[in-house]
């Protein structure tokens, strides 16, 4: 992944795409008055029906999309998850897994193949995901890395009538929720809007009614203007989580930090930033439909969501602590001896998963429990909670 001001230039076909986006957006703007927060401005670019980011028909995972996530670096990563889900599997009978967010359908295979390794398959396992364009890619994943378990898997569109007794995964699902930006200057605390100027999108100030929550978030030792974002939705999508979970775990994956690292002064520009075509840039307001928009996750107000719905937090580490809780190194092993001529590519894998440099470090896993006290494996080997 490079870090670039230029871009390579979309087809004329994606351009087109972008330039209805475009024109809805525009349009909303208007009707709104002149001017929309950056949330509904990411919320649109990336799930505006037909055609948002994530809803619209483009491939964007995987080595030729605009970014590659962990289960499709490494078949390793979904099988440590596996090991992880049926520590927990096998002490609930008729347990279920619910995968949110599953992407190119990848890890959920992958997790079916270790579990029935382990003989713990659950009794379903379910995929809902805000993407239905991605349901048929996952389908076709999964029936070609383990046509037997297809049947295992149930599509939802929202989350089970029935309480689910059981895991509840996401990789990658917080980051790619929309955020709402703000900038602390002189005048306080300013919510950043997008506009239109010279048929552009361009940023504009606003009021911000969160002014209140904001300031809980942030150091009293800023250097002005100090811009950064927060997930509005993030409290709520966790409450329902833990109010559709009977007994388990949630457990999220995904690239961010606690609080005091994420209001850091010194990250005076924020985490949000742009993927295209393994290109990271941040230019968010160009390309809609097109770009893939991001934002680091703030852990703290995961865990501080959680609890207040009632749920016990059961673990926050590194990707890497996890990984290698989970049994890393025996998984390598244990592939290297199946597949010795891939010595190579399996160390890369072990590299990318958990080096520091990589994603090790940057990458953490918190894990929400309710009714559910065993210690979980992948926090074996080391736990941050005291961090958050
Ligand atoms: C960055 S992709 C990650 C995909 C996959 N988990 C992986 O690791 O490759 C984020 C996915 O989360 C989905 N998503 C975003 N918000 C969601 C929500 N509230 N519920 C379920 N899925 C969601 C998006 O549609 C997208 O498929």
């Amino acid at each position: 992944m490079r870090f670039t001001d230029t871009l390579p230039i979309p087809s004329a076909e994606a351009l087109a795409h972008s330039e209805q986006l475009k024109a809805i957006i525009g349009q909303e703007i208007q009707a709104q008055g002149g001017q929309i927060s950056f949330h509904h401005f990411m919320q649109m670019a990336l799930y505006e029906p037909g055609l948002g980011y994530y809803v619209a028909g483009l491939h964007k995972i995987g080595a030729t999309g605009d970014f590659v996530t962990a289960p499709e670096i490494s078949a390793l990563f979904s099988q440590c998850i596996a090991h992880q889900c049926a520590q927990i599997l096998s002490e609930l009978p008729n347990s279920s897994i619910l995968e949110l967010g599953a992407g190119s359908g990848r890890m959920a295979a992958e997790i079916l193949l270790g579990l029935e390794q382990q003989e713990c398959l659950p009794e379903h396992y379910f995929i809902l995901d805000l993407s239905p364009d991605l349901q048929t890619r996952q389908w076709t994943t999964i029936n070609q890395y383990a046509p037997h378990l297809l049947h295992k898997v149930q599509w939802l569109t929202s989350l089970p009538t029935e309480p689910l007794r059981g895991v509840m995964l996401g990789n990658e699902v917080l980051d790619a929720m929309p955020v709402e930006l703000f900038t602390v200057n002189k005048q306080g605390i300013v919510s950043v809007q997008v506009s239109v100027a010279d048929d552009q999108f361009a940023f504009t100030d606003g009021q911000t009614k969160a002014a209140e929550y904001i300031q809980t978030l942030l150091p009293t030792d800023l250097a002005l203007p100090y811009t950064s974002e927060f997930n509005p939705a993030l409290a709520a999508w966790i409450h329902s989580l833990a109010e559709h979970l009977e007994t388990g775990a949630i457990l999220l994956i995904d690239y961010g930090y606690e609080r005091s690292d994420y209001y850091h002064p010194e990250r005076s520009q924020g985490t949000l930033l742009c993927h295209y075509q393994h290109r990271v840039h941040n230019h968010p307001l160009i390309y809609p439909g097109l770009q893939d928009l991001t934002a680091s996750v703030d852990f703290t107000a995961v865990a501080e969501a959680g609890v207040d719905a009632g749920l016990q937090l059961a673990g926050y580490t590194t990707q890497a602590a996890f990984l290698a809780g989970c049994g890393l190194e025996d998984l390598f092993l244990a592939a290297l001896n199946q597949q010795p001529q891939a010595s190579y590519q399996l160390a890369q894998q072990i590299r990318t998963l958990s080096l520091p440099s990589e994603m090790g470090e940057r990458f953490k896993v918190i894990a929400l429990t309710k009714e559910f006290t065993t210690p979980l494996l992948g926090f074996r080997l080391g736990d941050r909670q005291h961090r958050l």
